[in-house]
């Protein structure tokens, strides 16, 4: 790629920075340790982030979740695409998740977790665009609330391609009809 279309909204120093306040968050909060869910693919950097600031007892797991990927509407489908590899039930689970935008994510996320009786179920989101919430969820942990700017860097990407930079940007060329 040689031209470079985006312009940084949140820096990889204060991603990180944030990263350390959510972890002692977390330790204050799970003195036990915690089993975080990270959903496929956005969340990987910050999950990897994330478990190495938290000093607690840490597992992780994975799940793949389809929502409207590349013609992405409010239509509200989503399916489960990759499971988690193991049981949850009597666990306390924090979902990982790199943004929230519509909620629709998250809150089939939820609801299909719930199911599986964890012992609790909480989420935490790198970033938040509460302006474009169409399914209310009830976010434990949010590290940035971000305006409602197409962003890439930092796990998130369009059309696969901007997850590998350190900040997070804005994609300043109009994505066109994918929307996150
Ligand atoms: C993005 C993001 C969240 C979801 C948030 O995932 O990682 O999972 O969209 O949007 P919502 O709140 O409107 O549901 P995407 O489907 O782009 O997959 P990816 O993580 O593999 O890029």
């Amino acid at each position: 790629m040689t031209e470079s279309p985006t312009r940084i909204l949140v820096t990889a120093d204060r991603i990180q920075s944030r990263i350390r306040e959510l972890g002692a968050a977390i330790d204050k909060d799970y003195p036990n340790g915690v089993l975080l869910v990270a959903i496929l693919k956005g969340a990987c950097f910050f999950l990897a982030d994330l478990a190495r600031a938290i000093t607690r007892p840490v597992r992780i797991d994975f799940i793949g979740i389809s929502s409207y990927g590349k013609s992405k509407t409010s239509s509200g489908e989503v399916k489960l695409t990759k499971d988690l590899d193991s049981a949850i039930d009597g666990l306390d689970v924090l979902v990982v998740e790199d943004i929230i935008d519509s909620g629709i994510t998250l809150s089939y996320l939820v609801s299909v977790l719930e199911q599986r009786k964890p012992r609790s179920l909480r989420i935490v989101a790198l970033l938040d665009k509460p302006d474009r919430r169409v399914r209310p969820v009830d976010v434990a942990y949010v590290g940035f609330q971000i305006p409602d700017e197409f962003v890439v860097g930092y796990g998130l990407d369009y059309a696969e391609s901007y997850r590998n930079l350190a900040d997070i940007c804005v994609l300043e060329v109009p994505p066109g009809p994918v929307v996150r």
